[in-house]
């Protein structure tokens, strides 16, 4: 068999087999195929589309290159979920802590932000000394001792997805459905989860800009988790407007600690109970949503949901006092406020506009080796339906040490990032 060869028939849409899907990616993590011959196969993927059993064949391909982890004698559930990326999505900050406090055991492998997309361990790491890097004995340890643990994906798990994932980043071949399929589905089931939940989103701070698109990724990560024999559930959210009102590290912690103290906004809540609704349903705990509802409300009023974020954060060797001493975060020294011009109703909140308006601040990294300011983000002070006076502030922009060509080309983005409407607007419809 020859790259070549399989690049070729990728080119003229022809069906790969498991044998030569494994030859590619063995050949590509052992470096008999090298970096331009995996990304002229992978753009190929992005013209012609892989199949279902090609999908899934590249899934198994991505968990058979690390190793799979057993949690058989710690519990008979432990959960996961996860979100294929957005704006302001702080979900796994609020639901890891709720779920550990309702008995769930909860293993959860999380990414850095990348592009646009903000990342569960960059927001965790703006906690002084929280560590992440959790050896393979230090995640299932705490695991069976705090009974859930958030870490940073170890190498050793899917090798071949980080490896790929980092190309596809920089070859415009990440928007693929059947890729994104393999990629999340195989980091899930190398996790060793028995609940896994993912949350796919779409709009224009998601990878995928549909509702359509997004219900054809959930159906092929559904049935690309039933040819491997994992069952997976899927919620898909909108991901138009940012979620919750903080974008940037250190801001979205602070708005994480601040709805598990049950000072909330309404979307982070809805998309919290759906996920945390399947997952209860998954280990048996609850039927339905108004069960889990119940059951989320209390351990966040019985203070059960903060006190299990504390423990991890002790856990993990971060500075536990930040759940009442905002000021130990890196929090922007300067700041700009985003006013209206003009008086109604917010009828567009562009979470992409926003992403970049942060990235640009410092809140996003271009490269991965790129260092991120924890303080710089923004602050939403109106969401889409909210109505609004000439000269509210929309939104605050926090920031440190930013060239001024970059803040400028920042402020630009944030004043474009709405539209105001002298017609009531509806709130926009979530989950679906
Ligand atoms: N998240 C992932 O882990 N992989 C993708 O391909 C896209 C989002």
């Amino acid at each position: 068999m020859r790259a070549v060869d399989l690049i070729e028939k990728k080119k003229q849409g022809i069906e790969h087999t498991k044998e030569e899907i494994n030859f590619l990616i063995n050949g590509y993590m052992n470096g008999s195929i090298e970096d331009y011959q995996m990304s002229a196969w992978l753009m190929a993927v992005c013209f012609q589309g892989l199949s279902d059993s090609e999908t899934a064949y590249l899934t198994q391909s991505f968990v058979d290159s690390g190793e799979v982890l057993d949690f058989s004698d710690i519990a008979v559930h432990v959960a996961d979920k996860h979100s294929t990326g957005g704006v302001g999505d702080k979900v796994t900050l609020v639901l890891a802590p709720i779920l550990a406090s309702l008995g769930v055991y909860t293993a959860k492998l999380s990414g850095r932000g990348l592009g646009f997309t903000g990342g569960t361990i960059d927001k965790l790491e703006s906690i002084p000394n929280f560590r992440c890097e959790l050896s393979k004995d230090e995640f299932l340890n705490q695991i069976k001792n705090v009974h859930v643990a958030i870490s940073s994906q170890s190498p050793n798990l899917t090798p071949a997805d980080g490896k790929i994932y980092a190309l596809r980043d920089v070859t415009a071949t990440v928007d693929n459905k059947s890729l994104i399929c393999a990629s999340v589905v195989s980091k899930k089931i190398a996790s060793g989860a028995t609940s896994i939940v993912l949350d796919v989103k779409f709009g224009s701070g998601a990878f995928l800009k549909t509702k359509e698109e997004a219900r054809e990724l959930a159906e092929l990560m559904i049935k690309t988790g039933k040819l491997l024999n994992k069952k997976i559930d899927v919620v898909i959210s909108s991901m138009e407007q940012p979620l919750g009102y903080n974008i940037g590290n250190s801001l979205e912690v602070i708005e994480s600690i601040e709805f598990l103290k049950g000072f909330y906004g309404e979307d982070l809540y809805d998309v919290t109970l759906a996920l945390l609704t399947k997952t209860l349903i998954n280990c048996g705990l609850a039927y339905d949503m108004s069960d889990a509802k119940k059951m989320m409300d209390e351990a966040i009023k019985n203070g059960s949901a903060l006190n299990k974020f504390k423990e991890i954060i002790i856990a993990q060797g971060g500075n536990p006092d930040v759940i009442n001493n905002y000021s130990l975060f890196e929090i922007g020294k300067n700041k700009i406020e985003i006013k209206a011009l003009e008086g109604g109703y917010i009828s567009k909140l562009s979470a992409l506009d926003v992403a970049y308006c942060a990235k640009l601040l410092g809140a996003g990294r271009d490269k991965k080796s790129d260092s991120i300011d924890f303080g710089a983000g923004v602050i939403l002070k109106k969401k889409v339906s909210d109505s609004i006076n000439q000269g509210d502030v929309v939104m605050e922009l926090y920031f440190n040490d930013v060239n001024q060509n970059k803040l400028d080309e920042a402020v630009t983005i944030a004043r474009n990032s709405f539209k105001v409407s002298k017609i009531k607007v509806e709130k926009p419809v979530l989950i679906f």
